[in-house]
């Protein structure tokens, strides 16, 4: 069969529209991811002044305004379901010294954002929380000054709106991490002539007042691919081949996972493209076995952990994940409702406060999935579903729009009949 293309990275999709209209001149950007998250970002950055064609058409192309060229919006910035549109745009709103309201859909009003806003007040912002820390978020941007921050989390939504603050104010800024996250935002920032470097699990960026356009290739999202691996590792395709996916060992931990469960993954053609490592990815399954996931492994793998538990629970033995506690801030609480629909399925899954315990079976799983339109859960449960034998409904498989649209169709295309 043809191989495969999965959908351009979300997350580089996020950065390539924001620097694009950071940067000074025109930048081309092509394989941008085209979905709802995305689209929540163009949202946001034309509320702000910038011109973002339609998404739909292919290559796009955006005239950057340059550091200084947004201006104040009249209206709140609506971020939808997306927390990496409204973390990195709080950065980028402060840094410009602008005042914006930043809201968002039910889930995303419940997540976590005192983590972006008291870096952002170090630096000389003022941000406005609603009590229970999530949104509305008000930022009143300023004149900032510059920051050395150790995160509390490991996150790379938090390192990326300290980074953008400082690029955009115009101040140098240091993040220490307690463990590496993806590092997208300093590689498309080298790529554009910024002095970023990384030390151990610490980040510097020195501006220089300006920042140059480019063009970039988004290769395929990693997170998107890794559901077609845990098909294969399931047994419901054959070998599946995927092209052009982005192999960032940041984003790849769940194909090192994986691979110890029992999963033949190859890369084939592998390149460097616009500083991000790239190649097609051929999975062939093979007998699975369980395996344990340990806490300095989870920031490369976070957004795969449903997946993976829904792959645990075909693997002969009891597959542990711990130091995950972020998963329960997620677009869902995805420890309770990874557990809970593995009970329904008729799995046996046990939930940890940190992270989740399952033991897994070759019986028939059948049963009702709530996906908390949680985008993640519903692909998971999707590719478990697809398995011969298996009978498994969801509540709202339309939210796979949020980053994968196409989602059903092209799991329909490879699964075995
Ligand atoms: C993202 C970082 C991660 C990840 C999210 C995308 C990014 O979030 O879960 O899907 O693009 O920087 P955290 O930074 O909250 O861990």
């Amino acid at each position: 069969m043809a191989p495969l293309r999965v959908p351009g990275d979300k997350s580089i999709s996020h950065r390539a529209l924001m620097l694009a209209v950071l940067g000074q001149g025109r930048s081309r950007i092509r394989g941008l991811l085209r979905s709802a998250d995305v689209e929540s970002t163009a949202t946001v950055l034309r509320g702000l002044g910038a011109s973002i064609p339609d998404l739909a058409s292919g290559t796009i192309e955006i005239a950057g305004l340059g550091l200084r060229g947004l201006r104040e919006p009249t209206r709140p910035l609506d971020c939808g379901n997306s927390g990496t549109t409204a973390r990195l745009m709080a950065g980028i709103i402060a840094g410009a010294g602008l005042r914006a309201r930043l809201v968002g859909d039910a889930s995303l009003s419940a997540r976590p954002m005192r983590r972006v806003a008291a870096p952002l007040e170090a630096m000389g912002a003022r941000v406005e929380l609603p009590e229970h820390g999530g949104l509305p978020m008000m930022v009143h941007g300023g004149p900032l000054h510059g920051l050395t921050w150790h995160s509390e989390v490991a996150s790379a939504q938090v390192k990326t709106a300290i980074l953008l603050a400082g690029l955009v104010a115009d101040v140098p800024v240091e993040v220490h991490e307690p463990a590496a996250t993806r590092d997208h935002t300093e590689r498309m920032l080298q790529a554009r002539g910024v002095d970023v470097r990384t030390e151990d699990h610490t980040v510097t960026l020195v501006p220089r007042g300006r920042l140059d356009a480019g063009d970039i290739d988004v290769p395929g999202d990693p997170s998107s691919a890794t559901f077609f691996v845990g098909l294969a590792a399931i047994g419901a395709a054959g070998d599946i081949t995927l092209a052009n996916v982005g192999i960032n060992p940041g984003r790849t931990g769940a194909f090192r996972v994986l691979r110890r469960m029992g999963v033949t993954l190859r890369y084939a053609d592998e390149l460097l493209q616009g500083g991000e490592p790239v190649a097609t990815v051929v999975a062939t399954g093979g007998p699975l076995r369980a395996t344990v996931v340990t806490p300095d492994e989870v920031p490369s793998l976070i957004d795969e952990l449903p997946l993976i538990a829904c792959v645990a629970a075909r693997a002969a033995g009891e597959t542990r994940v711990t130091g995950a506690a972020e998963l329960r801030v997620k677009e869902s609480d995805r420890i309770r409702a990874v557990v809970s629909n593995l009970r329904a399925i008729g799995a046996d899954a046990e939930e940890l406060p940190d992270g989740f315990v399952v033991r897994g079976g070759d019986g028939p799983l059948r049963g009702r999935v709530t996906t908390h339109g949680d985008h993640r859960i519903a692909m998971a449960f999707g590719v478990l579903g697809a398995l011969a034998g298996n009978a498994i409904e969801l509540d709202d498989p339309s939210c796979v729009a949020v980053s994968y649209p196409n989602f059903w169709d092209d799991l329909a295309r490879v699964r075995l009949r």
